[in-house]
């Protein structure tokens, strides 16, 4: 079980007593990405906080210190894509995942505050200097300003811009709504040479 302490944000495995936290931030406007996270009874969070509270390595509620309320989440999920030739053969065993992708969600009353960046940066620190990752990667939707500057202020480089990639939610009519995504990423290398200079 991990926690990762910054100025002024705890970032530490989801308890049962943070579904309410976690209604209010999750039942409000998300991007069409977190489409699917939506909630709307405090029954749904509760579920929800146990299925958070089952990764406590990499899935961390975001509480502020001064008042003990928890403000959002940051998840790094594994990269598991592997080219088809590779997974099919039982005898290439795949490489442990050393590529995450972070996620990020916070409570919109806490917005423009820095907390964002504060809780990124720490679990950037965290997965590149304790857990051993190389590469971090983040899907962004073109028209989400305030995520990519977070990513822009992360020393991530823009990587490309994937043209109508991915669907999360339908029009009026039933079809789906394209999003155009931009990848942004950093290597270890890159961070701790970041670091470095920032000493
Ligand atoms: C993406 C998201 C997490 C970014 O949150 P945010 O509040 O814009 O980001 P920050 O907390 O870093 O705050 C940014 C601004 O806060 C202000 N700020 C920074 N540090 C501060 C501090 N210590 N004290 C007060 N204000 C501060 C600054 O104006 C800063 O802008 P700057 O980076 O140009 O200096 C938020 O918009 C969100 O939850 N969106 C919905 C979910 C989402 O889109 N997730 C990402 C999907 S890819």
């Amino acid at each position: 079980m991990s926690t990762i302490e910054t100025e002024r944000l705890v970032l530490r495995p989801f308890r049962e007593s943070d579904a309410a936290d976690v209604l209010e931030y999750l039942s409000g406007p998300l991007p069409h990405c977190f489409a699917n996270l939506k909630l709307d009874t405090l029954d749904e969070a509760r579920a929800e906080v146990v299925k958070r509270g089952a990764n406590p390595e990499y899935c961390f509620a975001i509480e502020l210190k001064e008042s003990g309320k928890v403000i959002g989440e940051i998840e790094a999920e594994p990269s598991t894509y592997a080219p088809p030739r590779l997974r099919s053969k039982e005898t290439t065993p795949l490489p442990p995942p050393d590529t995450f992708s972070p996620s990020l969600i916070l409570n919109a009353m806490y917005h423009g505050k820095g907390f964002a960046y504060e809780a990124t940066y720490a679990l950037f620190n965290y997965l590149f200097t304790r857990k051993g990752v190389r590469r971090i990667f983040a899907y962004v939707d073109d028209y989400n300003a305030r995520s990519q500057h977070l990513c822009e202020k992360l020393g991530m480089r823009r990587e490309g811009l994937f043209t109508e990639y991915v669907s999360f939610v339908r029009d009026a009519g039933g079809n789906p709504v394209y999003e155009n995504t931009l990848q942004y990423a950093i290597l270890k290398e890159e961070w701790m040479n970041r670091l470095k200079s920032k000493t």
